[in-house]
């Protein structure tokens, strides 16, 4: 493909990630929550970003119904879509790392290749990669948008678990399994590997 960025320098900065940090008091993490269309990424991850304000930690929170009604509103759900949607979403959490923030990250993003992808761009110790995991019978079973049973009766196509993959994580730093805890007890989980993992002090 070509490259429009060839003839285009990289241009340092002063005021470089490390300035950033020491600012705020705790270093930038990427919190990357993948899973299921009804898994519960979406509270959870608004529970933990509640937990971490509380803390004093400067947050952002990037989801996926949100941004694709601005930045990504072009974009919908065939494979391409989808891994331009991920692509766009992983460089803003870059930015947002370069800017020293705690970026909490909940999009489906439901395959690896692009998971990985997201991880390389920041450095190492920066990624928290989480998967909550909610069996598809379960999400299904809550159908909260109904949108699952839009996609049984053929009025929705390509949807993620019904006619649209899902790639689990292999190796995530935290699986939250949602049938057997509470999105409080998730949370906490959360922020207790953002603390052993030196993100927050
Ligand atoms: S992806 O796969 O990462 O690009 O998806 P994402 O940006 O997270 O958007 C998922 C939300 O969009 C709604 N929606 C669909 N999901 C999956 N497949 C199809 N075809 C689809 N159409 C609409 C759905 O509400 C998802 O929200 P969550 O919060 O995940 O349930």
């Amino acid at each position: 493909a070509l490259r429009r960025s060839q003839n285009i320098h990289w241009q340092a900065l002063t005021v470089d990630k490390e300035a950033h940090a020491a600012l705020k008091g705790h270093r930038p993490c990427v919190v990357w929550f993948t899973g299921l269309s009804g898994a519960g990424k979406s509270a959870i991850a608004d529970m933990v970003d509640k937990r971490l304000h509380a803390l004093g930690v400067h947050t952002t929170l990037l989801d996926g119904d949100n941004v694709r009604h601005g930045l990504n509103r072009d974009l919908g759900f065939t494979e391409a879509d989808r891994v331009e949607n991920i692509r766009r979403v992983a460089e803003v959490a870059k930015l947002m790392v370069d800017a020293g923030l705690v970026v909490l990250v909940s999009f489906i993003s439901p395959f690896r290749a692009e998971r990985l992808m997201a991880r390389t761009l920041v450095d190492e110790g920066e990624f928290c990669e989480v998967f909550v995991d909610t069996p598809l019978a379960i999400a299904e079973q809550r159908d909260v948008k109904g949108l699952y049973g839009k996609a049984r009766r053929g009025e929705l196509v390509n949807f993620t678990g019904v006619d649209s993959p899902y790639e689990p994580p292999e190796d995530p730093e935290l699986r939250l399994d949602t049938t057997t805890s509470t999105p409080e007890q998730s949370a906490q989980r959360v922020v207790d590997a953002l603390r052993q993992m030196g993100v927050l002090p």
